[in-house]
């Protein structure tokens, strides 16, 4: 087996439970620094399976200053909101009405758009508008000062996908990915590879025994963002937390 390095920190968690508590505290407490170093603190969320219990812990946990926190998307799936496979919907049942979230402070992608590549552009405004240039932001590229991220189980992160050249768009914030019929994938919303390399803090949440590879993949010094985009997380500039439960090889590090 290549050489692996782990690009960040690893947080073995025993089971399910442990990831999504470990996850959610350092959620926590992430949003907390932000919101004391400048007022005010932007958290993007990842859709899928794994994050539901992180964001129902994250609701329960104190002190948080939810006013002052906006949410955005990493990614969102081609249907409307109340659609049981959008991210939003999962996010408003598990933390966003609970925590709770101002509703004006909730920046939802429009994954139900006719002109899905117009909504993605949409998007990237929004971005910019409310991430670039600011006095609260003065970042000189737009990301977000948290963000969850999966894996998976093909090696991707987001909605960058194996063999899309979505993982190598460097010019675009926000990015309309076509759908793969064949793979029971519906047309998706995506951030770029450039936005998650900038983000803060990134919590890579892995549960299941199908993460094992993708994860050995991501880890391994060798490979390519082309057969595995989650490798974008090996750039990230700020910190990853790896919270990897056990059976996906979280103690195997
Ligand atoms: C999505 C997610 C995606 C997810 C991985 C892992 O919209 O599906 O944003 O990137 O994080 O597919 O999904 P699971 O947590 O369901 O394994």
């Amino acid at each position: 087996m290549s050489t692996s390095v782990i690009p960040g920190q690893l947080v073995a968690a025993l089971d399910e439970t442990q990831v999504a508590q470990e996850a959610a505290t350092r959620i926590a407490k992430a949003i907390r620094e932000a919101v004391a170093q400048r007022g005010i603190a932007t958290l993007a969320l990842s859709g899928g399976n794994t994050p539901r219990p992180a964001y129902e812990r994250l609701s329960r946990e104190p002190n948080v200053p939810w006013n002052k926190v906006s949410v955005f998307w990493i990614d969102e799936r081609a249907v409307p909101p109340t659609s049981p496979r959008s991210n939003y919907k999962l996010a408003k049942e598990s933390l966003l009405d609970a925590a709770p979230v101002p509703p004006e402070n909730v920046y939802r992608m429009i994954g139900e758009a006719v002109d899905l590549d117009q909504a993605a552009r949409e998007y990237e405004v929004l971005l910019r508008k409310l991430l670039v240039g600011t006095t609260v932001f003065p970042r000189e590229f737009p990301s977000f000062d948290v963000a969850v991220m999966g894996i998976g189980d093909d090696g991707h992160t987001a909605s960058l996908f194996p063999g899309e050249a979505s993982v190598d768009v460097r010019d675009r914030l926000v990015l309309s990915v076509p759908e793969a019929a064949e793979k029971g994938r519906e047309a998706r919303l995506s951030v770029t590879a450039p936005v998650i390399e900038n983000v803060e803090t990134v919590l890579v949440l892995a549960v299941g025994a199908k993460k094992k590879e993708p994860l050995q993949r991501i880890w391994s010094v060798a490979g390519s963002t082309k057969d595995t985009p989650a490798r974008v997380l090996r750039d990230v500039r700020g910190t990853v937390y790896w919270i990897v439960e056990k059976a996906a090889g979280g103690f195997d590090g």
